[in-house]
């Protein structure tokens, strides 16, 4: 099977874990913590970063730090990972689900803007949604597979309606808009270094922000919130939501090989674009000018989707869909969803994600190619 997308474990990773194995430092401190994150923060230009246990709880601490709490809402596309969707569940606020841009993929920004415009009052710097009197607390952009929607446009948008823009950054490390690095347009970015994605701690994620108040009790309240350096004596309810201290060497190594690891997706991308394009109805995403993609996950759009993942399947390519839009899962079926023509589940049921591990061969890639070209002839 070629996979989808795995694990590329070809540099210090070994050593760098030993290190903790032989010295006992293992757990939950330790000199890689403090690493990675400082690695990170480097690497995307920000101030601060504090890492996590996944991606999911960088979410959920963003959104605690922001105020978002019981009751409120919060604007976010119809098609991501269930997981943005769920930390907004997890402070007990309610999503609000923007359709998708067809050739993007991102939040159709045309509509948010349409939506904040008709469907919101703003009094005394509070955005309230008109038919229920929500409060509108934030906008949770997510750079789906890399991309990234007009910052300025949403960047507007939130400084007009007096809302907090908390990025869901989790595919895109190294993914730039006009220079600056995802995950800086806001209060927080959140990144997750799953399995899957374009570096991997097996499991992690990391917050970064500018303000270093913000920093200090994100750290404070994902370490379960300890105010005295020997007694046990916590302000405030904690998460133990800390990344451990193998895991973040694993990290480190990651990130050393991060400039070759991006390097890599870009021929992947350039590579695929060129042999698909013109093949069937195949439809490639629309990366805009201002954007720079990491192309994390090199997915296609054709109305054959069904039978081309067969036929892809039976050849022992690894293939999936996005994931399924937000509004229709059973749980979220209450939820507000602002669109004009569904273009979420057109989007999703063309949609099939091709192998692009950063460790692919061309032989691999050239394999999907030509499978790929043998089903629409
Ligand atoms: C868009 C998006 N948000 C959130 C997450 C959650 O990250 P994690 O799996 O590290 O919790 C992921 C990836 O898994 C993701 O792709």
């Amino acid at each position: 099977m070629i996979p989808l997308s795995v694990p590329n474990i070809e540099g210090n990773e070994w050593q760098y874990i030993k290190e903790c194995l032989d010295t006992n430092w293992v757990s939950s401190v330790g000199s890689y913590v403090d690493l990675f994150e400082q690695k990170v923060a480097e690497f995307t230009g920000a101030q601060y970063a504090v890492s996590t246990v996944n991606g999911t709880a960088a979410l959920h601490i963003a959104l605690l730090l922001s105020n978002v709490t019981q009751d409120d809402c919060v604007l976010v596309p119809n098609i991501t990972f269930i997981a943005s969707v769920n930390a907004i569940k997890y402070v007990n606020a309610s999503p609000i689900f923007i359709d998708i841009d067809p050739d993007t993929w991102q939040m159709d920004l045309g509509l948010l803007e349409e939506f904040l415009e008709n469907e919101t009052t703003l009094q005394e710097g509070i955005c309230t949604e008109k038919n229920s009197q929500r409060k509108i607390k934030a906008i949770m952009p997510v750079h789906v597979l890399g991309n990234m929607a007009d910052m300025d446009h949403l960047k507007a948008l939130a400084k007009k309606f007096h809302l907090e823009i908390i990025e869901d950054a989790s595919e895109a490390l190294g993914s730039y808009y006009e220079g600056t690095h995802s995950g800086n347009f806001g209060k927080f970015g959140c990144f997750s270094f799953n399995g899957n994605k374009i570096i991997t701690t097996g499991g992690g994620g990391i917050i970064i922000t500018d303000d270093e108040q913000l920093a200090a009790k994100a750290k404070h309240i994902t370490t379960q919130a300890k105010a005295d350096k020997f007694e046990y004596v916590h302000d405030h309810v904690g998460y133990n939501y800390r990344l451990v201290n193998v895991l973040a060497a694993m990290g480190v190594a990651q990130m050393e090989n991060l400039p070759k690891f991006l390097n890599r997706k870009q021929e992947v991308n350039a590579f695929y674009r060129e042999q698909l394009t013109n093949v069937g109805d195949i439809q490639l995403q629309e990366i805009p000018n201002k954007t720079s993609s990491n192309h994390w996950l090199f997915t296609i759009l054709t109305s054959q989707q069904k039978p081309l993942i067969q036929h892809l399947t039976a050849h022992k390519i690894q293939v999936r869909p996005l994931w399924y839009p937000m509004n229709r899962l059973e749980m979220f079926k209450h939820e507000r969803y602002y669109s004009r023509n569904d273009l979420s589940m057109e989007v999703y049921q063309k949609s099939i994600s091709l192998p692009c591990s950063t460790n692919i061969s061309e032989e691999d890639t050239a394999f999907v190619v030509k499978t790929i070209r043998d089903f629409f002839n």
